[in-house]
């Protein structure tokens, strides 16, 4: 199945899209394939990867060392049903990728980022659905706050990459297969400065099966999208598993 990115906004756009005033879009908006880079070889990770690469996009994930990453038993059983998904050092992943995923541990964000580089970033849509905690004798504890969240300072600290919070709030099945909770009728939402990265970000979701985006506005507001984990944690554990998300009726 081939991969067809829907942009209304663009759709009859040939022209390359000037963005933020400093950077021009390397999309093609007409549609097809992207390049999709996906930081981290988790749960995450693996989740988004395979999901993009079965709607037909070119994924690479991304990883510290790739040869000690192929010799772990989870990831090499989930590699060998998935040829087509490459392997690299996150830098080299995230080299010719148009859309980058963090899908890193949240505590190592920035320097997996910073290992990146950001002339590996400059432009391209930087999907963050990290989330920062530490373990502690109880519940994790969350390092997003009212002041600061993770995802603001990603886009602090790479300032020409466009940075979309995102996804964070729910379990990674119900990330990449959203129809898996009351048949997709809940809300993913999206945080970020480049209303184009947001309308991509947004384009790939539904790809997914999202069906409710709610834009919370500039990057800021994943410090809401952020600290909403310390709320997950606690509907987890009322619960007992991880099939669930948020819906905000409206
Ligand atoms: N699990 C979920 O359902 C869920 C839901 C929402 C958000 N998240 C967030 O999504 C992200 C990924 O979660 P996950 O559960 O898939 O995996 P994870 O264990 O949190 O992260 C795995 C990735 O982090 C990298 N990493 C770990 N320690 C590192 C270090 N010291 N330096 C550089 N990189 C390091 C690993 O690199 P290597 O590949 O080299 O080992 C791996 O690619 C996290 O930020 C998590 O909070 C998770």
């Amino acid at each position: 199945m081939r991969a067809r990115i829907r942009l209304p906004f663009f759709q009859d756009s040939s022209k390359r899209i000037a963005t933020a005033g400093l950077i021009e879009s390397t999309f093609d908006l007409k549609g097809g394939d992207m390049k999709i880079a996906v930081l981290g070889t988790g749960s995450v990770g693996r989740a988004l990867a395979g999901r993009f690469a079965e709607l037909g996009h070119e994924v690479a994930v991304g990883t510290r060392d790739p040869a000690a990453t192929l010799a772990r038993g989870d990831y090499a059983a989930w590699a060998a049903e998935r040829p087509g998904i490459a392997l690299a050092a996150f830098a080299d992943a995230a080299a010719g990728a148009e859309v980058v995923v963090n899908a890193s541990s949240g505590a190592h964000s920035l320097a997996v980022l910073a290992s990146v580089g950001e002339a590996n970033l400059a432009g391209k849509v930087l999907l963050d659905v990290a989330n920062e905690m530490t373990p502690s004798d109880g519940l994790p504890l969350v390092g997003a706050n009212e002041t600061a969240s993770l995802g603001e300072r990603i886009q602090r600290a790479f300032p020409s990459a466009r940075v979309v919070k995102t996804l964070n709030t729910m379990n990674f099945e119900v990330m990449a297969n959203p129809a898996l909770v009351a048949g997709g009728d809940h809300t993913v939402f999206v945080s970020g400065e480049d209303a184009e990265a947001k309308r991509v970000a947004t384009a790939l979701l539904e790809q997914l099966g999202h069906t409710d985006v709610l834009d919370l506005g500039g990057i800021e507001s994943a410090r809401g999208a952020e600290t909403a984990l310390a709320f997950w944690l606690r509907v987890r554990m009322a619960l007992g598993h991880n099939r669930f998300n948020f819906k905000i009726a409206r």
